[in-house]
């Protein structure tokens, strides 16, 4: 079975849905370890209650690849083969990319390479776009750029405020990220370019 090692930096509803899957039996693969850079994430909190290994390493003052180091350690220690980013807000070092490589997926709150960063949402809202959505991509050094697996789209309403368009993509995140860690254990596909193609 697939070990997966588990990223956040706050609630944790989308580390929740993964689990909940491998739970349901939608996701052949289980949770080696949750890491968190902040000692008041909701999720790591979450993650023992389900009798998970759940480890902070605060990230606070440190030099970026000083504290990927320290990560990846972790992740090696708990022998995970693929690593999803839930919320963990930090940008990964090339270290850490070419640790593992195409073997990190990240959850972004837009449909790439629309709104980029911070506050996804509200910028989808400022803009005006009557569609956003989700999206879960392959992790690469620059911030929410690798090659794309699956996106879903959400409509935005007029009568929407940035927390209500939240909820509404959240809803989406949860079940696209679970499609996509089954995309990538089951190996069906392949990258051509920027380009994530289905092989069966
Ligand atoms: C999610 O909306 C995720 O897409 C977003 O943070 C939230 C975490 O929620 N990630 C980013 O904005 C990354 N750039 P969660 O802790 O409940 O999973």
């Amino acid at each position: 079975m697939s070990r997966l090692g588990i990223l956040l930096s706050g609630r944790g509803s989308n580390f929740e849905a993964i689990a909940d899957s491998i739970e349901a039996g939608r996701l052949d693969a289980e949770i080696a370890i949750v890491i968190s850079n902040s000692p008041r994430a909701k999720g790591l909190e979450r993650a023992r209650q389900r009798g998970l290994r759940a480890v902070c390493i605060p990230s606070k003052a440190m030099e970026r690849e000083a504290y990927d180091r320290l990560v990846v350690a972790e992740l090696r220690e708990a022998e995970v083969e693929l690593v999803c980013l839930a919320g963990f807000m930090r940008l990964l070092s090339a270290y850490f990319v070419e640790e593992f490589p195409q073997r990190i997926l990240n959850i972004h709150p837009s449909l790439l390479p629309s709104f980029p960063g911070l506050e996804a949402q509200a910028q989808a809202l400022e803009h005006g776009t009557k569609y956003t959505g989700c999206t879960v991509h392959f992790v690469d050094e620059r911030l929410d750029a690798g090659p794309i697996l699956i996106q879903k789209a959400v409509p935005v309403l007029d009568s929407d405020n940035e927390e209500s368009l939240a909820a509404r993509i959240l809803e989406q995140e949860h079940v696209a990220y679970t499609e996509a860690i089954r995309l990538v254990l089951s190996g069906a596909y392949r990258i051509d370019g920027r380009r994530v193609v289905r092989t069966r």
